[in-house]
């Protein structure tokens, strides 16, 4: 039996997968932690704690009261707004890393999942079909947090087996929670204002040729990744992870084919200069060789499902 922990549970990862993880392990072995944000109806349905994983008095007593042998760790600042407050971002995305670490290696846990982006990559990484093993010299402040807990989960794995996975997730689009921050964030922000306005301005360049992921795909992948064998584990930095690469515009165009009126423009912000400096495509072949990975939505499938989805909800 699983008893499971998911701190960060009311972000744009944990709505969807809180609800996965309840469905698969039953509705009580699923603890939400949430800390400053309002959580949804939903995450109310199952167990509930109020912290902040920085505080790790407060963490042991949450992980030892519900006997908690596996951790999803998604809090977490994104890359927009952490430049626009770096300290925040480093405190938040390592101080509360590291007190995860400890407490699984200190408590013997069996798992943690802690995600990584393709943040992790910079601009003198290659962009095209971007390899597992490359370059990594990110220019965000987020993008460093990512790259030191990279090698901070292999490292407690090396030296204390601590049994820590992780994936480099692509931008992720969903319509449970809005994203929070990201670069990514406007293939969310989009399809809202094209089911509300039927226009969009969009701040990103209409050929910024982003990798991108469909939440039910990324979730999947999640939990495929987790429940594999430790044997197939052979990447214990954080796996490449890729789905559909596209602009703006052609998510736009796609959008138009199901909204004919839907309009968008284009004004680049500072979150251009952070769209450049990441990959354009991602090479995600070892993740599919080790554990079996493939994504299933393309930019139609996804485009069509979101729209409808969406549309129920607002
Ligand atoms: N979606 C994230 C961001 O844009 C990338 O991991 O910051």
């Amino acid at each position: 039996m699983k008893n499971i922990l998911v701190i960060g549970a009311t972000g744009q990862i944990g709505s969807d997968l809180v609800p996965e993880l309840r469905k698969k392990y039953g509705n009580n072995n699923v603890v939400a932690m949430a800390h400053k944000s309002q959580p949804s109806e939903e995450l109310m349905k199952g167990p509930i704690e109020f912290a902040d994983a920085n505080d790790k008095e407060a963490l042991l007593r949450i992980v030892k009261g519900y006997s908690i042998d596996t951790i999803y760790h998604l809090a977490s600042i994104l890359s927009a707004k952490g430049e626009q407050n770096p300290e925040l971002a480093w405190h938040v995305n390592i101080g509360t890393l590291k007190n995860v670490l400890d407490v699984a290696r200190d408590l013997k846990l069996e798992r943690i999942f802690w995600p990584s982006s393709i943040a992790a990559f910079g601009p003198t990484t290659p962009r095209d079909k971007t390899p597992q093993r490359t370059i990594l010299e990110p220019g965000t402040m987020y993008g460093v947090t990512k790259v030191t807990g990279e090698l901070l989960c292999n490292y407690y794995f090396k030296k204390w087996n601590v049994d820590v996975r992780s994936v480099r997730y692509p931008g992720l689009i969903s319509y449970k929670a809005p994203p929070g921050g990201g670069t990514t964030d406007y293939a969310v922000a989009i399809f809202h204002e094209a089911l509300k306005n039927k226009r969009y301005e969009c701040y990103l360049r209409e050929d910024s040729v982003l990798p991108m992921m469909y939440m039910p795909d990324a979730i999947r992948g999640t939990l495929q990744l987790m429940e594999a064998d430790p044997s197939k584990i052979t990447v214990r930095t954080s796996y490449n992870l890729a789905g559909i690469s596209f602009s703006p515009k052609e998510l736009a165009n796609e959008i138009k084919k199901h909204i004919p009126e839907f309009t968008c423009t284009y004004k680049p912000d500072f979150r251009q200069a952070i769209a450049d400096s990441w990959p354009k495509s991602i090479d995600d072949s070892q993740a599919r060789k080790d554990w079996g990975w493939k994504h299933e939505y393309d930019l139609a499938k996804m485009t069509k499902d979101m729209l409808e989805k969406l549309k129920e909800r607002i």
